[in-house]
């Protein structure tokens, strides 16, 4: 039989060998030693569903058997050369990403993390527009690297104390103070004012088309649209970051899919690999023809991460879960709100697309919001439901399930959370 640490010995080491800044959910936390597709184990052997996947990474489920075998098979056969070298996996994985990338995207170069993919992504609009600041949602995180961290709006994100001072952030399309149309004509006329001041030295605008850490925000349906016929005009180009929200999360094969538009650079990273790592930033053949000085990533797209790419986006396409993710999507939505209705003061919005959902509370009243959201967690826990939370005020339930969820995990998961409610609201 295996031993364990268990948590207090795991706490123990953390505090001793990790740096301060590394945060941990819950006043009792688990030790977790075993996933299973969607559902998680701990020491003790108690079993949790989880929905929140690791942050969105596990959308085919832990340990998927279909993706594990190809990861196995790929890392007993060759694990690593270099781009410098010709391997067939990570064309293979390339040409696969030319036929789910919208529009006529083409071109993909594979990194390691989000964070590396989107810093890339802003180094390319550079390169491609001659140009060299950018733009920004309030409340948008893009990553821990130096631009990256630049042009995340939310403040517990952006720890360097010296970040690039050229972006522009403007309000994002949502304002829980605002009607849906007000929020989207403050955003797009502080766009348009700041395109009219300094277009001519912005490279890109980077979005995430719904916002997940800061407290999952979908843009309306007609904001995409606006926002690209303004950066147009002024030669910017749209970065979608899809770091959380690809990969048929939201109900579509990319959020951005929702809008009618294609971006000019899309990045993604956490599903792609399942929990692999792997993240990648695509574009035009017209736009990457500008990126030619000479650029590798020693690990980025190699075999072993290409080859479970490529069996994530069959299993994505064989299981149908892109479809499966607007469907289970809608049951657990409905739940939600139908849940809603007996606490209107408490829970003031239930959101998002797909099986990307939040339910915010307090929206206007953090310091009441934030330890509830966190005594809900614990409960849910102890329950054997691992949910999630984000949003800038720390105030967003967030359920983000691996896609491979049942319609009866879902209903079980509402009993709890209503039961939970009605003892802690
Ligand atoms: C939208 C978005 N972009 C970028 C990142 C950074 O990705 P990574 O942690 O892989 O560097 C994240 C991480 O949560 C994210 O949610």
């Amino acid at each position: 039989m295996t031993t364990y640490l268990g948590p207090s010995g795991i706490l123990d080491k953390r505090k001793e060998y990790f740096y301060p800044c590394t945060a941990h959910f819950y006043e009792r936390p688990p030790q977790l030693v075993r996933g299973d597709m969607q559902y998680l184990y701990d020491s003790t052997g108690k079993a949790y569903t989880d929905f929140f996947s690791g942050v969105s990474v596990v959308a085919c489920g832990h340990c998927n058997p279909a993706i594990t075998a190809a990861t196995i098979k790929q890392l007993e056969t060759l694990q690593h050369t270099c781009t410098i070298y010709l391997t067939e996996p990570n064309v293979a994985l390339a040409e696969k990403m030319a036929s789910v990338l919208p529009g006529n995207m083409k071109r993909t170069f594979f990194v390691n993390s989000g964070s590396e993919a989107n810093e890339a992504a802003l180094t390319l609009a550079r390169l491609a527009t001659g140009k060299k600041e950018f733009i920004a949602l309030e409340y948008g995180l893009h990553g821990r690297t130096f631009l990256t961290m630049s042009v995340t709006g939310i403040p517990m994100w952006r720890s360097d104390n010296y970040l690039e001072e050229g972006v522009s952030f403007i309000p994002r399309p949502y304002d829980p103070n605002l009607n849906e149309q007000e929020a989207v004509e403050r955003s797009l006329s502080a766009l348009r004012k700041v395109l009219e001041e300094k277009g001519d030295r912005i490279a890109a605008m980077i979005v995430e088309p719904m916002q997940g850490n800061g407290g999952i925000v979908p843009a309306p349906l007609s904001y995409f649209t606006e926002v690209k016929k303004l950066l147009e005009k002024h030669h910017v180009l749209l970065i979608a970051d899809e770091i959380q929200t690809g990969f048929g999360r939201t109900g579509k094969m990319f959020a951005i899919d929702h809008y009618g538009i294609v971006p000019d650079i899309l990045t993604m990273a956490k599903a792609l690999g399942n929990g692999v790592p792997i993240a990648a930033f695509a574009t035009t053949d017209e736009i990457a023809a500008h990126y030619n000085r000479p650029s590798a990533s020693t690990l980025g797209g190699n075999p072993v991460s290409s080859m479970t790419a490529l069996a994530v986006l069959s299993y994505i396409e064989n299981e149908q879960l892109i479809a499966r993710a607007e469907q289970l999507g809608k049951q657990l939505k409905e739940g939600l709100l139908f849940i809603q209705t007996a606490y209107r003061a408490a829970i003031t919005d239930v959101r998002g697309l797909g099986l990307m959902i939040g339910m915010e509370l307090y929206a206007n009243e953090p310091e009441k919001a934030a330890p509830l959201v966190d005594s809900i967690l614990e409960e849910m826990k102890d329950r054997g439901f691992i949910i999630g939370k984000n949003g800038v005020n720390r105030n967003v339930i967030a359920f983000q399930p691996p896609l491979v969820i049942t319609e009866q995990d879902i209903t079980n998961m509402l009993e709890a959370l209503a039961d939970t409610l009605k003892r802690l609201l």
